[in-house]
């Protein structure tokens, strides 16, 4: 009886351990984030006027890969892509894994963002092109780790649709290094236009 209290003592000591690990993770990664917030928001929330992502509400592993290819010139790189190069300058503040990891704890004690529909598209119209995306993105737009499919359900729809543009455009998904962005880029050529674009976004939002 004795003994087994012992263990558990000792197994509840090592699970807070384990809690105040985590925490302080996070808590480094608030300092780290204090740069990011400038575009992103302060809750990661994004930011339309600045064509800065929401980044709550995504998997650590895609943000993680995302970091990575801005940081060696697979993304953001081209010289078409404003926005990409502006954000690639930014992985600069993120000197290692490290920092990348508690930056990603940070972004995780954030809520997932709701959006409001800033395009004007239609989401019935939507819903067939979104039959190809749910292949890879899941029905529900949540994504799908196993395929490196990022959730597309808490983004705004501006955003979507601006890289849907680059994609199409070969602006991103274009280097040989980036596996992922080489399998999504034909799934934008697969959109007519913008409009299809707008609404795929539309019916994306109202996944929300
Ligand atoms: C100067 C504004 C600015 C700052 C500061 C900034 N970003 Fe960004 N970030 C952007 C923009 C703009 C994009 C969209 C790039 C594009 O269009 O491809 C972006 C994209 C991203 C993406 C890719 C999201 C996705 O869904 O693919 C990640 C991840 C990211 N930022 C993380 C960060 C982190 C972490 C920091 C802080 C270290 C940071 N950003 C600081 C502007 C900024
Ligand atoms: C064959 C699998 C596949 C299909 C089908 C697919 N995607 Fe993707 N998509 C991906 C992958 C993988 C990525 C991540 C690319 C990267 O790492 O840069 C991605 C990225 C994206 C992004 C960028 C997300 C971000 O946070 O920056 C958007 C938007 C997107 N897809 C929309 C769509 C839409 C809309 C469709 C349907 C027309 C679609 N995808 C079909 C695999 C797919």
């Amino acid at each position: 009886m004795a003994r087994c209290r012992f263990f558990s003592l000792v197994s509840l000591g090592f699970l807070a351990l384990i809690h105040v690990g985590l925490a302080s993770e996070a808590e480094l990664g608030k300092a780290r984030f204090a740069t990011c917030m400038a575009c992103h928001g302060m809750a990661g929330e994004g930011n339309a006027a600045l064509q800065a992502p929401s980044l709550a509400g995504q998997e650590a592993y895609y943000l993680k890969a995302q970091l990575k290819k801005f940081k060696e010139d697979i993304r953001g790189a081209d010289s078409r892509d404003i926005t990409g190069m502006q954000m690639k300058a930014m992985t600069m503040t993120l000197p290692n894994d490290q920092a990348v990891t508690e930056v990603i704890a940070y972004i995780h004690t954030f809520p997932v963002p709701k959006h409001k529909a800033t395009l004007d598209g239609d989401p019935a119209k939507g819903k067939t092109f979104f039959a190809t995306c749910a292949a890879c993105h899941g029905a529900d737009a949540k994504g799908n780790i196993a395929l490196k499919s990022p959730a597309l359900v808490h983004l705004p729809d501006w955003y979507i649709v601006a890289q849907l543009i680059k994609f199409k455009d070969g602006i991103r998904g274009a280097h040989p290094k980036d596996a992922e962005g080489l399998m999504m880029a034909p799934m934008a050529k697969m959109l007519p236009d913008e409009k299809a674009m707008k609404d795929v976004a539309a019916y994306i939002l109202s996944l929300q």
